[in-house]
């Protein structure tokens, strides 16, 4: 497989065409952003271990039925993905108060919730990814109702396989944002799961392991990051 053009550059991931027009690559970046783009930083050989981290997530995933756009780690910072047309809703998964809902409903973070939640944003740069629901994301033609269905069911599933994933690796898995896309007529989770897009907390300390340790400037940023991989490879 050869790698041609880029198609896509996003914050932390570039994407490029290869001669198979059914794969692209996805190239992991060291670069980290918060605050939609406001604050800019680097994470030192963050793109070598989120591939890591996803890789063998996917890996993981596509054992337990979940499919997604992952096809092979091709090197260090490089992953063959199948060709998405990704579908303009971030989906987000809470298991404990966290961000911006708490933020939102002024109550503090790590509090149990008496179900998990299931949020919806629509995926804008410009518009720092505002929050919608089902009906907006319908009636603006973003996803339709099968996809939307589809999404939500997908995201609890992976959210199961996920909490148990971390827990056995003494990691709690507080939430995280999950993307789609279509490909030859079926959505497939896209984008990655790592500590970019999750928030892990140590089940013991409760001291964060993601990327809220770059958000709010609280120091050892590649360290949380590495005891996360490590842990995922266990
Ligand atoms: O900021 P908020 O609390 O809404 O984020 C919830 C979860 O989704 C966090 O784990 C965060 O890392 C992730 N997220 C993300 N990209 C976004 C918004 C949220 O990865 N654009």
């Amino acid at each position: 497989m050869e790698i041609k053009d880029q198609l896509y550059e996003g914050k932390a991931k570039v994407i490029f065409s290869t001669d198979d027009p059914e794969l692209s690559v996805m190239y992991f970046k060291d670069d980290a952003t918060a605050f939609d783009g406001k604050k800019k930083g680097t994470i030192q050989n963050k793109g070598v271990m989120n591939n890591i981290v996803s890789s063998r997530i996917f890996e993981m995933l596509a054992e337990k039925g979940v499919k997604s756009h992952y096809v092979e780690k091709l090197s260090e910072r490089e992953m063959v993905v199948k060709k998405l047309e990704i579908i303009p809703v971030e989906v987000i998964i809470r298991n404990l108060t966290a961000g911006s809902l708490s933020k939102r409903l002024g109550i503090e973070e790590g509090l149990e919730l008496k179900e998990t939640i299931i949020e919806f944003c629509y995926k804008s740069d410009p518009l720092g990814d505002p929050f919608i629901n089902e009906y907006v994301a319908r009636a603006m033609g973003y996803a339709t109702k099968e996809e939307m269905e589809f999404m939500t069911e997908v995201a609890f599933k992976v959210n199961d396989i996920l909490k148990e994933f971390f827990d056995e690796r003494g990691i709690i898995l507080v939430d995280y944002k999950l993307e789609f896309g279509r490909h030859n007529g079926e959505v497939l989770l896209g984008d990655e799961i790592t500590p970019d897009g999750c928030r892990l907390w140590d089940k013991k300390t409760r001291e964060k392991l993601d990327k809220d340790r770059f958000r709010r400037d609280l120091g050892g940023v590649e360290e949380a990051y590495k005891e996360v991989m490590d842990k995922v490879l266990k």
